[in-house]
C-alpha cells in the first residue's frame, strides 16, 4: 500500500509576501499557519467556495457566516452533485440535503428538500428559528417558503437532463457503485465546470475565525439516480458534519451510507479529542470503513476533511483523487489527500 499527498496548486501573496514551495506545502503547511483564521472545503469546487467564505473570515467575521456563504456558491453553480442543477433521483427530481453547525453545538439540517436553491440557508433557519435540528421533504419546503425562500422552477439543468436520459436507457435500480476513474455522469461522477475544473459530490466546509471559533456546513444532491426519498450522510449531524468547538470539526464526502454506518465526522472529531492529529484521525475512520466493507471497499470512495482547534487541517480517503481546498490570509491551495489504496 502506498500513501501519497499531492500538492495541486499554490497561490501565495499579500502583505507577508510568503511563498510556499512544493515541499513546504506538502510537509508542514498547516504547522506554519496554525492559529490563524482558515477555511477548508472538499473538492475543486472548494476553491471558489473558500473565496466567498474568506470575504467574511478575512474581515474578522464569524465562522458560521463564512461556512454558509461559502457553500452557497457551489449550491448556485451548475454541477453534478450540489444544488438544483445537479443530477436527479431515479424519478427525475432533484432532492437536496444540507446541514450546518456552529461553535455552540447549535445545528440545523434539511433533507429531501425540493425546489429551494439554498438548502444550507434553510438548514441555518431550522437551527436558529425552530426547536428542532432536522426537517425533511414537504415539511422542510413548507418551512422554507414560510421563511421567504422562493420556490424555484422544477426543471433539470441541460447537463442533468442529458445525464438522466442516459441513465434511463438502462435504469439500473441498484445502489451506486463509485468508480473513482469514472469521469462520466454516473452516481457521484465528477462533472466538468464552466471554468474547466472538475467538481465532485458533496461540498463540506469547516472554518475557524479570528476568535478561534469553529463552524461547518455540508450540502449535496446526494447520489445521482438514487431511490426517491434516499438521504445520505450530508444532512446528518455526526455523519456528514460534526463540530466541537473545544476539539475540532470534520466533514465527509463520498458514499454516504458508509459514512453514516461509522458516524464518520463525529468519530473523526472524537479521535482528535483523544489527541490524534486531523489526518491521522481521518485515516483511522477510513480504515474502519475499509475493514467493514472488505472487498467492496475497492468500489467506494469516502473522504474525510478535518480541522483541529489549532487550525491544523488534515484529510484522508479510501481512494486517491480526493482533493480539498484550503484558504487563509496568505494562501489559497488545492491539496490531494492521502488514501488507503494506492493509485
Ligand atoms: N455524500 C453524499 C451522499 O452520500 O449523499
Amino acid at each position: 500500500m502506498v500513501h501519497r499527498r499531492k500538492f495541486i496548486q499554490v497561490s501565495a501573496w499579500g502583505s507577508l509576501g510568503l511563498f510556499f514551495n512544493k515541499q513546504a506545502v506538502g510537509s508542514n503547511i498547516n504547522e506554519a499557519l496554525k492559529g490563524q483564521p482558515v477555511v477548508i472545503s472538499t473538492w475543486d469546487a472548494g476553491l471558489e467556495a473558500n473565496k466567498a467564505a474568506w470575504e467574511i473570515l478575512g474581515k474578522g467575521g464569524r465562522a458560521l457566516d463564512a461556512v454558509e456563504k461559502g457553500v452557497m456558491v457551489t449550491e448556485a453553480s451548475r454541477n453534478c452533485c450540489v444544488g438544483l442543477g445537479a443530477n436527479p433521483d431515479r424519478d427525475g427530481f432533484v432532492t437536496l440535503d444540507a446541514c450546518i453547525m456552529d461553535e455552540f453545538s447549535n445545528c440545523g439540517s434539511v433533507a429531501f428538500l425540493e425546489r429551494i436553491k439554498h438548502p444550507v440557508s434553510v438548514a441555518r433557519k431550522v437551527m436558529e428559528k425552530t426547536p428542532h435540528v432536522m426537517l425533511v421533504g414537504a415539511g422542510a419546503q413548507q418551512f422554507a417558503l414560510a421563511e421567504g425562500f422562493p420556490l424555484e422552477e422544477q426543471k433539470l439543468s441541460p447537463e442533468a437532463e442529458a445525464s438522466y436520459q442516459e441513465w434511463l436507457l438502462k435504469s439500473e435500480y441498484r445502489p451506486p457503485v463509485i468508480n473513482v476513474e469514472n469521469k462520466g455522469h454516473g452516481p457521484f461522477a465528477p462533472a466538468r465546470l464552466s471554468n474547466g475544473e472538475w467538481n465532485h459530490d458533496t461540498i463540506g466546509m469547516v472554518a475557524m475565525d479570528t476568535k478561534g471559533n469553529l463552524s461547518g456546513s455540508c450540502t449535496t444532491s446526494g447520489a445521482g439516480f438514487k431511490m426517491r426519498g434516499r438521504v445520505g450522510d450530508s444532512p446528518i449531524i455526526g455523519a456528514g458534519l460534526f463540530v466541537d468547538n473545544e476539539v475540532g470539526a470534520c466533514t465527509a464526502t463520498g458514499q454516504g451510507e458508509d459514512v453514516i454506518r461509522v458516524a464518520g465526522s463525529h468519530s473523526v472529531v472524537e479521535l482528535m479529542r483523544q489527541g490524534l492529529p486531523p489526518e491521522a484521525a481521518c485515516k483511522k475512520v477510513i480504515e474502519r470503513i475499509v475493514k467493514i466493507k472488505k472487498e467492496k471497499a475497492k468500489n467506494i470512495q469516502v473522504g474525510f476533511l478535518a480541522l483541529n482547534k489549532k487550525g491544523i487541517a488534515g484529510a484522508y480517503a479510501i481512494h486517491p483523487g480526493f482533493k480539498y481546498a484550503l484558504k487563509n490570509g496568505q494562501q489559497e491551495i488545492l491539496m490531494e489527500a492521502k488514501s488507503y489504496f494506492a493509485e
